[in-house]
């Protein structure tokens, strides 16, 4: 159980049930009907990534789950017409994740103090618009600092090497870096999510992490889904992260 006043969000990503469909580029599974179990069996976020290549979630799919009940939280490219596209949708935050074609997944998180300038417009963008703005990033304090100098509102701190490490000893580091960034963060008044490659082995740690406001996870779920259900799969996350 979290030792804190405040539950953890999970945000649960649906990209990977798109994924099936586009294997066929037919109907099902619809992205749109998984949010909704999702939400029922616990999620407190829908996350899905609009990308340039559309391999997954497509343009009516992303509008189609901002206007469901409850946050929908998109990752994009840093991209003026993904953005353009994505503020008319309408979600309720949006992460700024790095995106190179080809990659299988994120691969690490911004390089912040290079796309200062760039991530600081749109950064702006988002928020004048009503979107609360979180950057991927790696969980080191030049990030954190930079974010928090261009005006994001949220940091998802990247937990692939945590998630990744091959050995306990550097799991352990790995987990105090992601303590220390979150804490810096937290000091900072940002608000702290971290995400990418948690599954049903490595997340209770996280789960228990101080200021740590949201966990956001999706290809882990999603594969477990296969073979209990996406509702099941949900629900375990879920008493996982509780
Ligand atoms: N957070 C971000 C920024 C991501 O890009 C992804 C992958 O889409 C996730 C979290 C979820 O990662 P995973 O699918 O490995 O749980």
């Amino acid at each position: 159980m979290r030792m804190s006043e405040t539950r953890i969000k999970l945000g649960v990503n649906i990209d990977h049930i798109a994924t099936l469909r586009q294997a066929r580029k037919d109907i099902d599974p619809d992205p749109v009907a998984a949010a909704q179990v999702a939400r029922q069996a616990g999620a407190d976020m829908i996350v899905c990534h609009l990308r340039r290549d559309r391999r997954h979630i497509q343009d009516a799919d992303l509008f189609k789950l901002c206007r469901l009940k409850g946050e929908t939280h998109v990752e994009i490219a840093d991209d003026k017409r993904i953005v353009d596209l994505v503020l008319k949708a309408r979600p309720g935050s949006v992460c700024l994740v790095p995106e190179r074609p080809g990659e299988v997944s994120t691969e690490g998180g911004l390089d912040v103090a290079r796309n200062f300038k760039s991530l600081e417009k749109t950064v702006a963008r988002l928020k004048r618009a009503g979107v609360e703005a979180s950057l991927f990033i790696a969980p080191e304090a030049g990030n954190v600092r930079a974010a928090r100098n261009l005006g994001a509102d949220v940091v998802e701190f990247d937990a692939s090497d945590y998630s990744a490490a091959p050995n306990q000893p550097k799991r352990r580091s790995e987990l105090e870096r992601l303590e220390l960034a979150t804490y810096m963060a937290w000091e900072m008044g940002l608000t702290v999510h971290a995400g990418h490659g948690l599954d049903y082995h490595n997340v209770a740690p996280l789960a228990r992490m101080p200021h740590l406001n949201a966990l956001n996870i999706g290809y882990s779920i999603v594969a477990r889904s296969v073979f209990v259900g996406l509702k099941t799969a949900v629900g375990e996350m879920r008493r996982m992260v509780d």
